[in-house]
């Protein structure tokens, strides 16, 4: 496996000859859906809206090598030519996306297998396994036909590598992958002994004699029948590993040919699904691109701004690149709702605020044939005389405008509190053999974003390999693993007078998904000041069970709580359950705080929820000395900045609430202005409205 631990320089893509360095604006672009005098109209109106830059040929592998060896690029050059003389650049795909259907027939040994062993056949996309040295030989000669055909073409400024790696073809049950798998143990392990260790196999007769013994987690029956945890875990890694080790051999192609231009692939960065472990795939690309598509309903503001925080994180704080978003519906949901007035702005230019320095859309003309045909695109099926291609327009001058004004390359600026994201938390958290199944890793980070931003407080989500120890603060949200050297950090932070916010579920086992012993949360008890014996799971599902708990505060723990057997001398009770004393809950602990050293720990022991979190925040952050604003409308607008280093500020506001909200006004020139209004000293949004400022 070739990983590494250290991120690539950070190479971004240039413009064209004699062109300006601005925002990257514009989208995925398949002409080859079209007849091919479309391109004309098209080219006129990306001019028109401002667009210089299009990601194309993702899913043109069968159009490119029409049969085996056979490649036609005439008419990817004509298109590239034609883009390059109306000064739009071009964000070029190896094409290895989809395969053909000549490839998939003449080798259908290249088709992933389900955990049952079933084929997945052709018919949709990415139904390759990145295991597969058949499906490897013919990919990576793409690469190498389309690295040499477009070496010397101005008009490429990136490789776009693959497509949203594992978005379908995450896990793959094959003879292949079990193969790869057993090598992924070897290299990780070393002996059988050691992953029997790991994995707890004198539990159930799973003992392994051998590295050949090993399988995947196929099919073991459904439900009622849990398999093992330990190897489940391991096996999610290896599947991110897989996919991984399959880039890195495409991008290798590729940059050997045309070292000069920079390499990306899109990630799926969002608050609910981080299928791969973006944070480790964030050392193989030369700049990171992300694809978000929005939370329908109330979490739409707030989930956005999560995940490009997250982003961010993941970047480093270096500029990225937003390669996909919706500008409207999409089409993969039960319910497809469309965006609101203001809100193809509005998230736009909330990426923008949170360190994207390229604003891009999936895709560019709405599709009329194929399963995407109901997906909304920067040009509806409607034309040009529509509202969306209005507001993308719109869109594109706001855009020249904070380009003129010198965002690029300005950073994102450090947030007070650090919220830590582990994706193996969040995979480990799946496994069905759990106190409860309502509690998932990825809901409660999400819940302390939005609640400290109810207070006022922009956070930054932090991977947890990043320097989430060197802010004021820092959440510890459902970290269900915590390895010896995750315990030493949070407790050399708090000791040199960090505040960490740790809740339940966090440090329950170690990184083999191994329970910790002597209580929880473990190897940090005497940091955090609470002993933790049992869970006491909330919910409907029998009837009389206990639903939920009040908490002192007024708050209420919904669906899990811990059950504080034991405390330190030195720990502070700042709220107690109440309940039927029957249930043994009744005025136990549910949230203290513990001085450590010169910081000091708070514990949550129950889901809150946001608004319990954001209700209990200003007792919380009092106890441990961390300042909040005391106006309660200071979560009505959140409030993002971006620093130059020659110190120019950058400062966006976003209305998060559903009414029109008057707030300060901040100092200097007002930049963007979409459903606001801006005068002396107040500024107004209404509901999906965005203000930006430069100073
Ligand atoms: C059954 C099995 C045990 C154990 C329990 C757990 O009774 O026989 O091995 O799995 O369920 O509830
Ligand atoms: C993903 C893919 C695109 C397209 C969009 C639709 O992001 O990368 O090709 O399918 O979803 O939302």
């Amino acid at each position: 496996m070739s990983a590494s631990t250290q991120h690539r320089a950070h190479r971004w893509p240039q413009p064209l000859p004699g062109n300006d360095r601005k925002i990257w604006f514009g989208a995925d672009y398949n002409p080859d859906q079209w007849p091919e005098d479309v391109q004309d109209e098209d080219i006129r109106l990306m001019k028109q809206a401002g667009v210089n830059i299009v990601s194309l040929a993702i899913f043109s592998w069968a159009n490119i090598e029409t049969s085996d060896g056979n490649f036609e690029f005439d008419w990817l050059d004509r298109v590239i030519d034609k883009l390059y003389k109306a000064g739009i650049a071009v964000d070029l795909a190896s094409a290895t996306a989809s395969p053909p259907m000549w490839l998939t027939s003449a080798h259908p040994e290249v088709l992933r297998r389900d955990e049952q062993g079933h084929v997945i056949w052709p018919g949709a996309r990415q139904h390759w396994r990145p295991t597969s040295p058949t499906f490897r030989t013919y990919a990576l000669r793409l690469c190498r036909e389309m690295a040499e055909h477009y070496k010397d073409n101005p008009a490429i400024v990136s490789w776009h590598v693959g497509n949203e790696y594992g978005c379908h073809n995450y896990f793959d049950y094959s003879d292949d992958a079990v193969q790869a798998f057993r090598e992924w143990c070897r290299d990780r392990y070393g002996t059988i002994d050691k992953v029997n260790a790991a994995w707890g196999t004198n539990f159930w007769s799973q003992r392994l004699n051998s590295f050949e013994e090993i399988l995947p987690p196929r099919y073991v029956g459904g439900e009622g029948n849990f398999t093992n945890p330990g190897r489940l875990l391991d096996f999610k890694h290896f599947c991110s590993d897989a996919l991984k080790e399959f880039f890195c051999a495409e991008r290798d192609v590729l940059s050997e040919v045309t070292p000069n231009i920079p390499l990306t692939t899109n990630f799926m960065v969002s608050a609910s699904q981080n299928t791969l472990d973006y944070d480790d795939w964030a050392h193989e690309v030369d700049f990171v691109s992300n694809d978000h598509y929005f939370t329908p309903g109330s979490w739409h503001i707030d989930e956005l701004a999560y995940s490009a925080s997250l982003v961010d994180g993941i970047s480093r704080k270096k500029p990225w690149f937003l390669m996909e978003q919706s500008t409207s519906a999409v089409n993969w949901r039960e319910i497809n709702p469309r965006k609101e007035p203001g809100e193809l702005i509005r998230d736009s230019m909330l990426h923008l605020a949170m360190g994207a320095d390229a604003i891009c859309y999936f895709q560019w003309r709405q599709s009329r044939s194929g399963a995407e045909k109901f997906h909304s695109a920067m040009l509806p099926l409607a034309g040009e005389h529509s509202q969306i291609y209005r507001d993308v327009c719109a869109l594109g001058a706001d855009l020249d405008t904070l380009s003129d004004a010198g965002i690029l390359r300005s950073k994102l600026s450090k947030a007070r509190v650090a919220i830590v994201q582990d994706i193996q938390s969040e995979w480990a958290t799946e496994h069905t053999a759990t106190p409860t199944q309502h509690i998932r890793e990825w809901t409660e980070p999400l819940d302390w974003f939005a609640a400290f931003a109810n207070r006022g407080v922009t956070a930054d989500v932090t991977p947890i390999h990043a320097q989430w120890d060197t802010y004021d603060a820092v959440v510890i949200p459902c970290v269900y693993l915590f390895s010896e050297e995750m315990a030493e950090r949070l407790r050399t932070f708090v000791r040199n007078g960090g505040k960490a916010f740790v809740t339940y579920y966090s440090a329950l086992a170690d990184e083999h998904d191994r329970l910790h012993t002597e209580g929880w949360p473990g190897l940090i008890g005497d940091v955090v000041g609470v002993r933790i014996e049992e869970h006491c799971p909330l919910g409907t599902l029998f009837p009389g069970m206990l639903d939920h708990l009040d908490v002192s505060n007024g708050t209420v723990v919904h669906d899990l709580a811990d059950v504080i057997d034991a405390i330190a001398d030195d720990t502070t009770v700042l709220a107690t359950f109440e309940a039927d004393p029957a249930t043994g809950m009744d005025g136990r602990a549910a949230i203290t705080v513990h001085p450590y050293h010169e910081g000091g720990v708070a514990y949550i022991a129950g889901k809150l929820g946001r608004d319990g979190i954001s209700q209990s925040l200003p007792e919380i952050c009092a106890a441990l000395g961390f300042e909040l604003d005391a106006d309660p409308r200071a979560g009505d607008v959140l409030r993002v900045v971006r620093e130059q280093e020659d110190g120019a500020i950058f400062e966006f506001l976003f209305n998060r609430t559903r009414n029109t909200v008057t707030a300060d006004r901040p100092a200097g020139d007002m930049l963007i202005c979409s459903l606001a209004t801006d005068s002396t000293d107040k500024v107004t949004l209404e509901p999906n409205g965005v203000l930006a400022f430069r100073r």
